[in-house]
């Protein structure tokens, strides 16, 4: 008999296994679930949780120590700071664990780096999957990425790596890569530290009012992993419809 992975989260300072029917509770309860991907300190997300106690704000990061801090922050009661409403995953994104499959309805990456950053802007396909597979059917996936990672001194991890541009994204292939696993393009557009509110206030605050950084900010939507790629199937092979291909999980 298989079991599902249990979903490995922070309770403080320490990782413990969360419960499904407390997970279940939780997502039920939600309004909205934003799942926060490659959450590092999670503090973006706990600001979000803060903001928005009606939503259920959930942070994915594998390097778990870097979360502990806002984790027994969040433990407190809510009028000394806490935030029943922040989970926080230890996960990678390409292993995320089938309980968080197709719960969110926003789904955020900012400022990746290491393999969710080689994921994102080459579209590989085990990070576009995971990010898919969290997602709900329409849901939108924003990514955010600081430009100045690519200007001198560029880190060593990303040598080899295409600077993201707008134009990038379609001479590259990106967006084809996204449409086929499941994430049609929406968006994709340089905004100057000026102009940060304008994607996410939380983001903006984020970098810090004396921030002079533009982000790549690129928006795509969660949709049939066939549907923007091969519209042609539908009329060719009419009353065929997706047996033929593997499900996804979401
Ligand atoms: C620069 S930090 C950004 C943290 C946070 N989003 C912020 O803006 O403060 C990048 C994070 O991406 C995480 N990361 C790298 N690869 C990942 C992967 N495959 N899945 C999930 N997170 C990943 C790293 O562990 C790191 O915490």
């Amino acid at each position: 008999m298989t079991r599902t992975a249990a979903l490995k989260v922070l309770a403080g300072k320490k990782l413990t296994d969360l419960a499904p029917t407390e997970l279940a509770g939780a997502l039920a309860a939600a309004e909205r679930v934003l799942v926060d991907v490659g959450t590092g300190d999670a503090r973006t997300a706990y600001r979000q949780a803060v903001a928005h106690p009606e939503w259920l704000v959930i942070g994915v990061d594998p390097a778990w120590q870097r979360m502990t801090e806002t984790a027994v922050r969040a433990a407190r009661k809510p009028a000394k700071g806490g935030a029943p409403n922040l989970v926080l995953v230890s996960s990678a994104i390409e292993t995320v664990p089938a309980a968080l499959h197709g719960v969110a309805d926003e789904v955020t990456v900012l400022m990746p780096w290491g393999k969710l950053l080689r994921g994102v802007v080459l579209g590989e396909t085990d990070v576009l999957s995971g990010l898919r597979a969290v997602a709900k059917p329409g849901a939108p996936l924003e990514i955010s990425i600081g430009t100045s990672i690519w200007r001198d001194p560029i880190p060593l991890e990303i040598r080899d790596l295409p600077e993201l541009t707008p134009e990038a994204v379609a001479s590259t292939g990106l967006a084809d890569r996204l449409a086929a696993l499941g994430w049609q393009l929406a968006d994709v557009r340089l905004v100057p530290h000026t102009e940060l509110d304008t994607i996410s206030s939380s983001w903006a605050r984020r970098l810090g009012s004396g921030a002079t950084e533009t982000v790549l900010h690129l928006r795509a939507i969660a949709v049939d992993p066939r549907d923007p790629v091969r519209p042609q199937d539908a009329a060719a092979e009419p009353g065929q419809d997706a047996a033929g291909e593997p499900q996804r999980d979401v």
